[in-house]
């Protein structure tokens, strides 16, 4: 239940009518609606049932309100009344049915305020059993039987099912409790009738038990269609056949009834009481005849099985050679490979070909036909007659082959000397399958079919000597009674990969001073461009990079200086991809000439200096010991305090620096001096 609904209405109704005192107006509230089926929700069929629907109202005042209900079964309306009664309100179902089940609500209005109860489903079991009626038991073929099936006392949507052996065979939607059917029988025999019914009731249907059996007896109708052929067998091609549909025992008026003489779904005739046709026996005529007849809703049917012998088989038309191309002879053999000797000499078949104007001529031979092959596609077909009798063969489409256009050699990808690479080979027109074929000089080294419009010939080769390249030719041939189309030969440009790679110095190594100029040349053999590194051992960086079209390039070092000295090597690398080093070189710069003669100048001085030195000293002790009588002592000291006199540059670079490169400037100088 819905919440408490508190309503409050004022009526002020009476105040508009004068001369009346005004009525005290009514209060009330709808406290509570509920639905009641009683005596039960499930009940068995002719249960009287009631559906009571309760409604609680609080009001004051004296006036009786008036109240409206509404049932509802399954959301449709089915009962509705107002009262002004406080009492439940009643609605019966007196002895449900089964149609009666469903959900049911009620809903109370009072002065436009509305409250619904809550829904109850109401369950009926039980369906009584049909009962089936016909009007005849006996009657003949095609005569109309009325049956009638009833469902006693059900209410509501009813179907009704009528079977024959328990095959239903008609059906019937009424409102009302029974239903009424022609039946009518097309064959003799005895026939067994019932029927049956369904409730519907949302959302489902309940079926009924199966009625009493009725039978009827049909008797035949002595009336037969005949079907006669002649001749009836041993029926070749060409023969005339006449057939006939006629009836035997009609005692029937001739316009009642009606014939049909047909083959397969191929009417040929049809009339009253007697259908003729003739026709000539083709080989797809073998099947079966049939005549109808049918009288009202009678129908009956009378066939026969024909079977034509053919004469001939239909002919095939085939080429030869299978492949033809443009102009080639060919030859076209039309020929019908069966034929029924008994009524037929192989002789007597005679061969046309069609087109009838082509160029193609009969030859001595029955049936074939030559000429030249024409430059495009070309149907034909070919007929063999005989007796009257014609068939036509199939078409033949004669395709010319393409023949193919010289083939184009040419390379895939880089050509390094000593390693594999690819050689393709295409022509762009010519009929499918090609046969390629790959020369070197005029040795055969491979051969590739190319079947497949979207295939290539490719061939991997490898070559020694940069000059082999062009000794390769490819053959291409799609035709065996033709030669092959060479292809030009094969142009490319080959990469040697580098070799021998050599570091000279220019001026010769021995020759190298400080201040010198000096050319490091790498060459190398093999193919250019030629990327050139030179390195100095110990730098990992390269000194200078370059590329060139030559396989021989310089490195120069415009003024040698003592830290050049070290050992260089260079590195090179072409297309082929393979680096190679050359053997190092170690360079040691010399002192410049004019350096050295400093040096020696500088030595010598030095000397002049310490032998002066050494004559004053001797000088001054010879002076010393004529004048003292002096001690040793004295004199050394004196020597000392003088020599660490003597200008700082000069003691040292004569006890540190000086004194190596002098011995090796004076070694040196004596070395020339004995070579001079
Ligand atoms: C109405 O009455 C029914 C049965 O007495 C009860 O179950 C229900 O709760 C009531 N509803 C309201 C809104 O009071
Ligand atoms: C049902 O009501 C009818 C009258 O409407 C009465 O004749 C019959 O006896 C009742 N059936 C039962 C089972 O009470
Ligand atoms: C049918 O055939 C019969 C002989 O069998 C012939 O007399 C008659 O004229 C034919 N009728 C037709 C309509 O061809
Ligand atoms: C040949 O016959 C085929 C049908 O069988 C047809 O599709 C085709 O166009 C014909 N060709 C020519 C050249 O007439
Ligand atoms: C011919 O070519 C095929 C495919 O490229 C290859 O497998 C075969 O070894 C080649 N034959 C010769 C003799 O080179
Ligand atoms: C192509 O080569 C295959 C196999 O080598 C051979 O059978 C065929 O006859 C050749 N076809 C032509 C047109 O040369
Ligand atoms: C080879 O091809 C180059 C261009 O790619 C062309 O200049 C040269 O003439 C060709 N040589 C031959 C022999 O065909």
């Amino acid at each position: 239940m819905g919440p408490v609904l508190l309503l409050i209405s004022t009526l002020l109704s009476s105040y508009f009518h004068s001369g009346r005192t005004i009525d005290v107006p009514t209060t009330f509230t709808i406290r509570n609606i509920t639905l009641a089926i009683e005596p039960n929700t499930d009940v068995i069929r002719d249960t009287n049932v009631t559906v009571r629907c309760k409604a609680i109202v609080s009001s004051s005042g004296e006036q009786p309100l008036s109240r409206s209900y509404t049932i509802y079964k399954d959301s449709y309306e089915v009962y509705t009344k107002t009262t002004s009664s406080s009492e439940d309100l009643l609605y019966p179902l007196p002895q449900a049915r089964v149609s009666n089940t469903g959900k049911y609500k009620c809903k109370i209005d009072i002065e436009g305020r509305q409250m619904v109860s809550n829904s109850k489903k109401l369950t009926v079991t039980g369906l009584s059993r049909p009962m089936f009626h016909i009007n005849k038991g006996v009657v003949t073929e095609g005569e109309e039987v009325t049956a009638r099936c009833a469902a006693p006392q059900e209410t509501g949507s009813i179907f009704f099912y009528f079977y024959e052996d328990s095959k239903e065979i008609v059906e019937e939607r009424v409102s009302s409790n029974q239903a009424e059917v022609k039946l009518r029988f097309s064959s003799a025999g005895i026939r067994r009738i019932h029927c049956d019914y369904t409730v519907l009731i949302t959302p489902d249907s309940i079926k009924s038990s199966e009625s009493n059996i009725a039978t009827v007896s049909v008797k035949e109708l002595f009336i037969t269609p005949v079907l006669e052929i002649f001749p009836e067998y041993n029926i070749y091609e060409g023969d005339r056949l006449d057939i006939s549909c006629t009836i035997r025992n009609s005692p029937y008026s001739s316009q009642a009834v009606n014939l049909f003489l047909s083959q397969g779904t191929q009417l040929l005739s049809n009339g009253n009481s007697k259908v003729n046709y003739s026709m000539i026996a083709l080989a797809k005529d073998s099947g079966e005849f049939e005549c109808r007849l049918e009288m009202g809703n009678v129908v009956k049917v009378a066939t026969k099985m024909v079977s034509v012998t053919e004469l001939f088989s239909v002919p095939t038309l085939t080429m030869s050679p299978a492949e033809v191309f443009p102009g080639d002879d060919m030859r076209l053999t039309c020929r019908s490979e069966n034929h029924a000797s008994e009524r037929l000499h192989r002789d007597e078949v005679t061969y046309t070909i069609y087109p009838l104007e082509s160029h193609l001529s009969a030859s001595r031979q029955a049936g074939v036909f030559s000429g030249k092959t024409l430059l495009y596609d070309f149907n034909y077909t070919c007929t063999a007659q005989a007796k009257g009798i014609v068939k036509r063969s199939r078409i033949l489409t004669v395709r010319p082959k393409v023949s193919v256009s010289q083939p184009k050699i040419s390379l895939l990808g880089k050509v390094i000397v000593g390693r594999p690479f690819e050689i393709r080979c295409q022509s762009d027109r010519g009929s499918l399958p090609i046969n390629y074929t790959l020369w070197r000089k005029n040795n055969w080294l491979n051969t590739t079919t190319v079947k497949l419009p979207d295939e290539q010939a490719v061939f991997t080769i490898t070559i020694q000597r940069s000059d082999e390249i062009s000794q390769f030719m490819c053959e291409a041939q799609n035709n065996l009674h033709a030669n092959g189309i060479l292809s030009k030969s094969l142009n490319g440009t080959v990469t040697v990969p580098l070799s021998d790679p050599k570091l000279t110095v220019n001026p010769s190594l021995a020759d190298i001073a400080e201040g010198d100029h000096i050319h490091l040349n790498c060459a190398i053999r093999g193919t250019w461009p030629v990327t050139f590194k030179w390195y100095r051992t110990g730098i990992a960086q390269p000194l200078y990079t370059t590329t060139s079209k030559q396989t021989s390039m310089d490195f120069q070092i415009p003024s040698l200086g003592s830290q050049d000295s070290g050992t260089y090597y260079c590195e090179a690398i072409n297309d082929a991809n393979n680096l190679v080093r050359s053997p190092s070189v170690t360079i040691e710069v010399h002192m410049a000439m004019w350096k050295k003669a400093v040096i020696v100048a500088a030595c010598l001085l030095v000397v002049a200096v310490l032998v002066l030195l050494l004559v004053l000293r001797f000088k001054a002790k010879r002076d010393a010991a004529s004048r003292y009588d002096g001690t040793e002592g004295r004199v050394t000291n004196w020597t000392r305090d003088s020599v660490a006199s003597l200008p700082a540059d000069i003691s040292n670079r004569s006890s540190y620096s000086i004194q190596p490169q002098c011995r090796e400037a004076l070694q040196w100088e004596g070395h020339e001096i004995i070579k001079q």
